[in-house]
């Protein structure tokens, strides 16, 4: 397949151009300076001069505390770029898919949410991303749209890493232990991705709609930190002597987060055999790449 992916450095994109080059496919990654997401014409001289299968946005505005003082600049990139994507996609007649999130939701359920469950953001970030789905959608009703969460890779800026770099220094750490979540590796966002542009009905538009991929099993914050530190302490790492469970009320933060973040990916299994890989396995073949890659 040729491939073109919206995003360059970012997680999913530079999983993305890594797997599908493994797989064989032609993969051009286009990050800030290679296209201007919200020029439409230019949108369209990206993909009338690659010739792509398929257009994949792994780009976003993803600063979630900022853009409670960024609202603009989250619309621009979570809602006008996807919208103009999803546009083009649709007049060049190739399969588009889009990534959203998790913190579309409130967190109020008590149990994880469904492609179908109403949408309720409580931040900006969120708002954003949830007016970027209907977007997209009005733009574009055979778009793909996959929602995630907790993403973590050895690029860019994620929890893992951030815990890794706190516990080479402190002696205690403090983590939230009342929100709970499905971690997600990038490979895993990024493989699903792959497998769903290869399917014969997102090429034909048959599949159009929302899908959640997200790593098997929940975890708080907590966890999630706990479970990271006994992998790095067995891999030679320092960690910290005591990881102390906290609540959200005792760390506040600009954006407020969901509670409950759990996506229930049983659609994107039964539809296009996408299986999710528990997030303890996932994080183990995360920390050997990224210590191995620190190592050279
Ligand atoms: N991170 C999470 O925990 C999380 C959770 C749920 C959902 N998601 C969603 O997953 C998707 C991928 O997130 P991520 O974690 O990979 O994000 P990331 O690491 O923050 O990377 C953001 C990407 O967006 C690209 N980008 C930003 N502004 C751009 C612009 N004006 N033009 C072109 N590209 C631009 C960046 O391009 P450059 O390569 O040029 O820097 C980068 O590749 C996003 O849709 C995000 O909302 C993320």
């Amino acid at each position: 397949m040729r491939l073109l992916v919206i995003g360059r450095s970012g997680q999913v994109a530079t999983a993305l151009g890594r797997l599908g080059h493994a797989a064989g496919h032609d993969v051009r990654c286009l990050g800030h300076d290679g296209i201007d997401i919200l020029s439409r014409d230019a949108i369209d001289a990206a993909i009338a001069q690659f010739n792509p299968d398929a257009l994949i946005n792994a780009a976003a505005y993803t600063a979630v505390d900022k853009a409670e003082i960024e609202r603009d600049a989250a619309f621009s990139l979570n809602m006008r770029a996807p919208e103009l994507l999803a546009a083009a996609a649709a007049s060049h007649n190739i399969a588009f898919i889009h990534i959203s999130t998790d913190y579309v939701f409130d967190g109020a359920k008590p149990r994880a949410y469904e492609p179908g469950d109403a949408i309720c953001p409580i931040n900006v970030y969120g708002e954003s991303k949830a007016a970027g789905e209907v977007a997209v959608f009005t733009a574009n009703p055979e778009a793909v749209i996959l929602r995630t969460s907790w993403v973590y890779s050895e690029t860019g800026v994620n929890f893992v890493k951030r815990m890794i770099e706190l516990g080479a220094e402190r002696d205690e750490l403090r983590i939230v232990d009342d929100q709970t979540g499905n971690p997600t590796f990038a490979d895993d966002i990024s493989q699903a991705c792959l497998s769903i542009a290869a399917s014969s009905d997102v090429r034909a538009g048959k599949a159009g709609g929302i899908y959640h991929v997200a790593g098997r099993n929940d975890v708080t914050w907590h966890g999630f930190a706990r479970a990271i530190f006994d992998e790095t302490r067995q891999r030679g790492l320092r960690t910290p002597a005591r990881v102390i469970p906290i609540t959200t009320d005792q760390y506040p933060t600009p954006a407020q987060r969901p509670k409950n973040s759990r996506l229930d990916c049983t659609s994107t299994e039964s539809r296009f055999g996408i299986v999710s890989h528990p997030w303890q396995d996932r994080l183990k073949a995360c920390l050997d790449r990224l210590l191995t890659d620190a190592r050279s």
